[in-house]
């Protein structure tokens, strides 16, 4: 697999690393499946770790690429090959279910700094159904495709949805050395409670429980270095909101809204809520805005128009996008294939990537991506 010269160097120092359970170097016993360099020495590695295999070799292995000429970073991306996310090329072990979560929750921490997550957004609305689910993972999808590494939490904790719009409804999540490794789909790292816990479980649960929760989702989970984290929060103004701001300092929400909702003292609180614990409003999205003619490109407008923009006017804040009305996205979303992936020239996906670079634009700024972690 070595085609320059510092693949090939990182292939010759990973022979010096055994996996004792097959008694053969982590190359020829196939536990690294892949090894990637770009950027001219950012090393990027598929490690297919058994639960079996001793949960030190991740760390050997870095350890053994620390002096290796030429390397500037390295990132491991591990899998257990039992698990339904794990690379086609590895064969899946029957009889070996994946590791349940076993996280421990963590004393309560005031607004931390994470700086491993990157730029901080929420998205949240007033109302429920209004697209704040499409809306994050189109978000999440698009900034990734931009070249960004991304992770999206959902804390829907009451309608976890993620998983079914990213096809990944089912798949627990592996934990590897203790911590929760996020769920890798359409380029971004998805944590979802849908991905743990039943969903009817989740509908008797109150603040407390709620806190501890999006507390791990931060803590545990091992995002690695991110440049965008977006967090899917449920509607309106409660505990998971709370907790969220209570829990991390966030660097902007963004509010989902549709025409019709007017005035809207829901959407309006929202803010204020934001505002009041210091967390800027980015702006207002509005969806479902029109029906986008997929022959002709005419606009007509399905619902009472200009509610976002109405929105945004009595904030102050700018109307970040106008995202229409999308035949077939709902199936689409139920597929597990985001729009920007599955059309990615409709209306919708267009206006959808146009809010993914209005938002790097608010919260990026000129900033350069962070370097890659090593160690
Ligand atoms: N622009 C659009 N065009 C067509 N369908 C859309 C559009 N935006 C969202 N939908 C559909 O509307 C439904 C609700 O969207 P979504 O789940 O994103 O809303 P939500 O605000 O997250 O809802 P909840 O409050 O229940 O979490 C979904 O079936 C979704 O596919
Ligand atoms: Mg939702």
């Amino acid at each position: 697999m070595a085609h320059d010269p510092v693949q090939a160097r990182v292939a010759a120092a990973l022979t010096g690393v055994q996996n004792p359970r097959v008694g053969k170097d982590v190359i020829s016993a196939g536990t690294v499946a892949d090894i990637h360099v770009h950027d001219g020495g950012k090393v990027h590695l598929t490690v297919l770790l058994r639960q079996e295999d001793p949960a030190s070799l991740p760390r050997e292995i870095r350890a053994a690429l620390k002096d290796v000429e030429g390397v500037t970073g390295v990132k491991l991306d591990i899998h257990d090959p039992a698990a339904a996310d794990a690379p086609r090329h590895a064969p899946p072990q029957p009889g070996m279910a994946p590791a349940a979560p076993v996280a421990k929750p963590r004393p309560a921490p005031q607004s931390r700094q994470l700086p491993h997550l990157g730029h901080i957004v929420a998205v949240s609305s007033g109302k429920g159904g209004v697209g704040k689910s499409t809306v994050s993972a189109n978000l999440a999808v698009a900034l990734a495709s931009a070249g960004h590494r991304v992770g999206l939490m959902d804390a829907d904790v009451y309608g976890p949805n993620l998983p079914r719009m990213f096809g990944i409804a089912g798949q627990q999540p592996l934990v590897v050395e203790g911590k929760i490794q996020p769920v890798p789909a359409h380029g971004v790292r998805v944590m979802s409670l849908g991905s743990i816990v039943e969903r009817d479980a989740a509908a008797i649960w109150r603040g407390p429980i709620i806190q501890k929760i999006i507390q791990q989702f931060l803590n545990d989970v091992e995002w690695g270095q991110l440049d965008y984290f977006i967090v899917d929060l449920p509607p309106g103004t409660g505990d998971a909101q709370l907790s969220l701001v209570q829990s991390v300092h966030l660097d902007g929400a963004l509010i989902v809204t549709t025409p019709q909702e007017v005035a809207v003292g829901d959407a309006l609180r929202g803010a204020k809520m934001f505002e009041k614990v210091g967390v800027p409003v980015l702006g207002i999205v509005e969806n479902m805005s029109y029906f986008a003619c997929p022959h002709c490109g005419e606009r007509t407008a399905i619902f009472a128009s200009g509610g976002g923009k109405r929105l945004a006017d009595e904030l102050g804040l700018p109307l970040l996008a106008e995202i229409p009305l999308q035949a077939g996205m709902p199936d689409m979303s139920e597929t597990g294939v985001p729009v920007v992936v599955g059309a990615p020239d409709s209306a919708a996906a267009r206006a959808l990537t146009a809010l993914a670079e209005a938002v790097q634009q608010q919260v990026g700024g000129q900033s350069v991506r962070l370097p890659v972690i090593v160690g």
